[in-house]
């Protein structure tokens, strides 16, 4: 049976869990589709991608550092997408169009919400973060209409300037993050890039409400930093984001194929099989 060709862009991108994610839905579904990963740098990526639509490709993934480059270069965009200024599924269309999407933050959500069993409306949020991952979130976090949001960041400035692009979206502050150690949030996203590096954002101690959780957007075979942290200040849950990798991957597989896989599986599976790897 031919084969519809999908890929995921990025850099660095070898250790990508996408191909083995959307194999898995396609065995799932019986989709013929083939879904590769290629380390593609900003300087290359319209090289890349137009190489890629020549080859007949139907559908890309864009992950770090090319979201917002994709949001660049899509002819069509969604409203969540725009909001975002960052696209992570690409459709190629037949006539060479190209339509941009962003799953990230219904991947979030979902996760959040129905894999987790968390109920976000009436919250304290504090999101940790002001760059790409944190943009990407906010609006539907804000729809499901938290008590209060609070961004904290390293360079303030930048978490003032999120805060004022999605106030019309609900309630949403920045501070620094000094100025938290007077604050209790039921649930903290953990939005920075710190977790890639083994860091973790200078959190003061006790601002994690009792029976509050934790969730940090990046996920790796061991703890985070962050997930240790919350874990160590008593979180009901502190979990990485490999329920929202295989959300928001649904979700685009939803926008290529028109059908939805079943996630819990799948991240029933790829659990396990971390749990081998350590
Ligand atoms: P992404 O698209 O993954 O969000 P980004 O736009 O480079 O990447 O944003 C990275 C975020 O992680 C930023 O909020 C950054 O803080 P600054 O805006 O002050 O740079 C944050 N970050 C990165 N490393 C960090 C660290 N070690 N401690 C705290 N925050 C960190």
């Amino acid at each position: 049976m031919p084969q519809d060709r999908y890929a995921v862009f990025g850099h660095p991108i070898n250790h990508s869990k996408s191909p083995r994610i959307h194999a898995l839905f396609a065995q799932q579904t019986g989709q013929a589709i083939h879904y590769t990963s290629q380390d593609v740098p900003a300087e290359n990526f319209r090289e890349e991608l137009k190489r890629f639509a020549a080859e007949g490709g139907r559908g890309l993934s864009c992950t770090v550092p090319l979201k917002e480059l994709a949001w660049g270069i899509a002819d069509r965009k969604s409203v969540r997408a725009d909001r975002a200024k960052a696209v992570n599924t690409l459709v190629l269309g037949k006539d060479g169009r190209l339509f941009g999407d962003n799953t990230d933050g219904a991947g979030l959500l979902r996760d959040l919400t129905v894999n987790l069993g968390l109920t976000v409306t009436g919250l304290n949020i504090l999101l940790l973060g002001a760059g790409g991952a944190s943009r990407g979130i906010l609006e539907p976090l804000l729809a499901m209409k938290p008590r209060r949001l609070i961004i904290a960041n390293r360079t303030v400035a930048k978490a003032e300037k999120l805060a004022i692009e999605f106030a019309d979206l609900g309630s949403i502050e920045a501070l620094p993050f000094k100025a938290l150690a007077s604050e209790s949030f039921d649930l903290i996203l953990n939005a920075t890039a710190a977790s890639l590096s083994g860091d973790l954002p200078p959190l003061p101690e006790g601002i994690l409400a009792a029976g509050g959780a934790c969730y940090d957007l990046a996920y790796g075979n061991q703890p985070t930093a962050f997930v240790r942290w919350g874990g160590s200040m008593g979180a009901k849950l502190s979990v990485d984001g490999i329920g929202m990798l295989v959300e928001q991957a649904a979700e685009a597989f939803f926008i290529w194929r028109g059908m939805r896989p079943q996630t819990r599986p799948v991240i029933e599976l790829l659990n396990a099989e971390r749990s081998q790897a350590k």
